[in-house]
């Protein structure tokens, strides 16, 4: 009784908050947390069923400094984004997808994971709870972040005892400092990302902190960004630190397959689906670097980038650049298509938007 008065109070309290636009300067959103009202809590221990999720308040939370994210990184993201319509409505875009990842990441992880059902009501139930915090049409988006992690105790190497799965949001803009500018990126030859075999397919945290070395030596260079190669041939595309990538060519993008090492992004499944209704030929496949040479455009995917076009790209001391001035016609033809579908400007034939 005390836990549902406590929901209760919580939901009234959010009602009243929800009904206004947060008094923060809305025009200069970039990549960074700004705290907002409420956090989502869910706990399940190891063998069980994740149950009694709940809202907080936003705020610091308690961790054993035994717990198994903390000393292994049984640890999982997601990223998805809610934008305001015109009409006040707020649009999610395909959250069942990132449910779903979750799932297959947290089963290679020997992690439970929510159902996609409790996955999708805590997303909704965290953005409403948060609403005044989704920045007005045009203005940015509010991204939402969940977590799975082991947060039970645990010495010696094994599965934690305890899970928790987390939703955090923060109202974002563009990703790269650039903003819509085109990005500059380095191959990276030496450092790889990812193994066959490993854990590259799957959103685990491990995966970005092994990327923030070669990303801290490109930018400290001027660079936006580092593209991967695959660590067998070193000869193939694998994908940036934070985003998949496209190459164009005529009529064709090609992007890197989808095979383990690569993050199988729910932009560029959706990036894939666009061009092709658009009439382009997508190929998903092993892309040589050697490709980078002679394309016409190249450009990146993800739910924090959306659509990001490349301006140049360096391998091994040699620049190779792409219209610098800005989008190149295919990306921004893509990228308008898709952010008028996810901001509701456009019918979604595609049935990817959910309406809270
Ligand atoms: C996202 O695009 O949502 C990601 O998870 C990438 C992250 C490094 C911001």
């Amino acid at each position: 009784l005390e836990a549902q008065i406590r929901i209760m109070d919580t939901c009234v309290e959010c009602s009243s908050e929800a009904s206004e636009l947060a008094d923060i300067e809305w025009d200069n959103l970039g990549f960074g947390l700004l705290p907002t009202d409420y956090m989502y809590m869910m706990k399940c221990s190891q063998g069980g069923n994740f149950s009694n999720g709940e809202l907080q308040r936003f705020g610091n939370i308690e961790l054993n400094p035994s717990a198994g994210v903390l000393n292994y990184g049984q640890g999982l993201f997601e990223g998805l984004k809610a934008y305001r319509k015109e009409d006040g409505n707020i649009l999610l875009f395909r959250p069942e997808e990132n449910a779903l990842r979750m799932r297959q990441g947290a089963e290679r992880m020997c992690m439970p994971a929510p159902t996609v059902d409790q996955f999708v009501e805590a997303v909704k139930e965290t953005v409403l709870a948060n609403k005044r915090w989704v920045p007005p049409p045009g203005k940015g988006s509010l991204y939402i972040r969940p977590l799975l992690m082991g947060s039970g105790a645990v010495l010696g190497l094994a599965p934690a005892p305890e899970y928790t799965f987390l939703i955090y949001v923060s109202p974002v803009g563009n990703y790269f400092k650039e903003g819509v500018a085109p990005i500059n990126l380095i191959v990276e030859h030496e450092l790889h990302r990812a193994t066959p075999g490993g854990t590259g397919g799957v959103k685990t945290i491990g995966n970005y902190a092994a990327v923030l070395k070669a990303q801290s030596a490109a930018k400290a260079k001027g660079y936006s960004d580092v593209l991967y190669l695959d660590c067998v041939h070193k000869k193939y595309l694998e994908e940036v630190s934070s985003c998949n990538i496209f190459v164009v060519k005529g009529n064709v993008i090609s992007t890197p397959a989808i095979k383990g090492t690569i993050l199988p992004g729910i932009t560029r499944k959706s990036i894939i689906d666009v061009a092709r209704s658009q009439g382009f030929q997508v190929e998903e496949r092993f892309v040589p670097v050697d490709e980078l040479l002679d394309a016409d455009e190249v450009f990146c995917t993800g739910t924090a980038v959306v659509v990001s076009p490349v301006g140049s790209i360096t391998y091994k001391g040699k620049r190779v650049s792409y219209g610098v001035d800005g989008f190149g016609a295919v990306a921004q033809q893509l990228y308008s298509v898709l952010t008028r579908l996810q901001m509701g400007l456009i019918d979604d034939k595609m049935n990817w938007t959910v309406e809270l």
